[in-house]
């Protein structure tokens, strides 16, 4: 397996090759992933709601993103490895962007890094990119903006919206992003963002026409307690094997069936 790189995830769209990314948090499944050829992994910052039982992605820290950074980089070896930076990380000082981007590399290991928003994160982005650290865009539903959007809401939905996203993209793309991810827009949307940038666009909810998919891996392996967007696809029911195991075990314990011999050292 070859290692996955920015310019790997570039010739992908060029021939027309679907680039497949999966959001991950921790080494095992990190290993998992790499193992079964996922092109990219998101260390995504969806881990403050999927993992840290947070309920959105406001609370998240740069040190948290650290830590589960770490622990997916101690799995991977092929994928390209991103990092979100989380909400307040960036967006205010293009100096900081830098400094928080650069441990999130340097002491994490992540490869690249992932910034939500448009022209008002361009400042950043450029930043970010002229110290030599590869930046991944998102637009559409950006979840670290759900207090302004008033919930987690498809965008693009009228004619001036999708051109607005069409615009963001393509500042996006003159900033220095190497790939967009688009979130819980109308495939024509993302269509047109894919014909009218350069870079890979990344589809979340964005219909089929985008050069890559993403999911949030316990949404698609059906590990999550939340009832999951409409856009996801349930691989995998793991919620309800791991429920019945746990139910099992418990049932076993208590009737004195486990340990049996075969768990039990002999002297
Ligand atoms: O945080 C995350 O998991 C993400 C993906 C949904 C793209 O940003």
């Amino acid at each position: 397996m070859t290692k996955m790189t920015v310019s790997t995830l570039q010739k992908m769209k060029q021939k027309k090759e679907k680039i497949c990314v999966l959001t991950c948090y921790d080494a095992s499944m990190a290993r998992l992933l790499d193992q079964e050829g996922v092109d990219v992994i998101l260390v995504g910052d969806s881990v403050g709601n999927v993992k840290m039982g947070h309920e959105n992605t406001i609370p998240v820290t740069v040190d948290d993103m650290l830590h589960y950074t770490r622990a997916v980089k101690r799995g991977n070896t092929h994928a390209l490895l991103v990092a979100d930076m989380p909400f307040l990380s960036y967006e205010t000082d293009p100096k900081e962007a830098v400094r928080n981007a650069g441990r999130l590399i340097k002491d994490g290991g992540a490869e690249a890094v992932k910034v939500e928003g448009g022209l008002e994160v361009a400042p950043s982005i450029k930043a970010m990119v002229q110290t030599n650290i590869p930046v991944m865009g998102h637009l559409g539903l950006t979840p670290q903006a759900v207090n302004k959007l008033g919930g987690y809401k498809v965008q693009g939905k009228t004619p001036a919206e999708a051109d607005r996203i069409v615009t963001q993209a393509k500042i996006l793309e003159g900033a220095g992003v190497f790939a967009i991810v688009l979130e819980a827009v109308p495939p024509s949307v993302a269509q047109a963002v894919t014909e009218k940038v350069s870079v890979p666009t990344i589809g979340i909810g964005a219909g089929p026409h985008c050069d890559g998919q993403v999911l949030v891996l316990d949404d698609m392996l059906g590990l999550s307690e939340r009832t999951p967007p409409k856009f996801v696809k349930r691989y995998a029911s793991l919620r309800d094997l791991a429920t019945a195991a746990v139910r099992g075990y418990k049932e076993d314990v208590q009737r004195g069936r486990f340990p049996s011999k075969e768990h039990t050292y002999d002297v």
